[in-house]
């Protein structure tokens, strides 16, 4: 992938305006963080074949097969209350998830927090990071990983990672996602600026099955299991256990069965 193949397919305003491709990188989140400390734009795409040491959430690593997928951040600098940035991180869910199906034809879901699903297997992962300095937030960096054309995985993850090549039987033209995924990102990415976050999470919710089913959840080593009735305007989920109401951060939360 080059930057003018990246350039000729890329349809945004804000998104993409300057791209980084680097042959090989850390990861593209922390090479993101950096160039947005150095003073990157907002909008500035970094983007690699090869991530050598991918990062997940909760300090878990993100494997991916070297050209096979898509490995991204975007660099964004949104003037909204630090409360409301959970909802980025389901913007960027919900981009990816209508992009694949857009391509594809093919169902996705929405996990929550930010997992992307194809036939209840995990197919993208969404790493959203706050870039401070001096204790002020000067930039939030998204990172998306989709499992696109790889068609094995370790041990470990192989009953619970799929590819979009695995479900779709198909090679998948990688530009050509990556182009919808920042399309959608920046379509919601502008309703967010708008603050028309319920639309955003009427839409979220729509892809997402946990929303009114009975849910297990592990809250700070205790497993609870109780009511999942909505997601909140700062994208934390809204769950009901022994009638007591909770709102439960991502951090907070594995969810053991639907
Ligand atoms: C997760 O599901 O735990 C999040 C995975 C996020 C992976 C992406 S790949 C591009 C970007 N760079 C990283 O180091 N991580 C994110």
């Amino acid at each position: 992938m080059t930057e003018s193949e990246i350039r000729a397919r890329l349809t945004t305003r804000i998104l993409g305006k300057k791209i980084y491709v680097f042959d090989s990188v850390d990861s593209t989140n922390s090479r993101a963080k950096t160039l947005a400390l150095e003073g990157a734009a907002e909008g500035t795409l970094v983007i690699t074949d090869d991530q050598t040491a991918g990062r997940g959430r909760q300090g878990t690593p993100w494997f991916s097969e070297k050209g096979k997928n898509l490995t991204f951040s975007i660099i964004l600098d949104p003037a909204i209350p630090p409360t409301r940035l959970g909802i980025l991180s389901l913007c960027a869910g919900l981009a990816v998830a209508e992009a694949i199906q857009n391509m594809t034809g093919l169902p996705t879901e929405c996990k929550w927090p930010n997992d992307v699903l194809l036939n209840a297997r995990k197919v993208s992962g969404i790493l959203s990071e706050t870039v401070v300095r001096q204790g002020n937030i000067l930039a939030l960096v998204v990172g998306i990983g989709i499992n696109v054309n790889q068609s094995t995985f370790m041990q470990e993850l192989e009953d619970r990672a799929t590819s979009l090549c695995l479900a779709a039987g198909t090679t998948i033209d990688r530009l050509q996602l990556l182009s919808q995924v920042v399309d959608r990102l920046e379509f919601w990415y502008e309703k967010m600026l708008s603050e028309e976050y319920e639309v955003i999470l009427k839409e979220w919710s729509g892809f997402c099955k946990m929303i009114g089913r009975t849910i297990s959840v592990n809250y700070q080593g205790i497993q609870l299991s109780g009511f999942a009735h909505g997601i909140a305007e700062d994208g934390c989920l809204l769950f009901q256990t022994n009638g007591r109401e909770m709102k439960l951060s991502a951090g907070d939360v594995t969810i053991i069965q639907q």
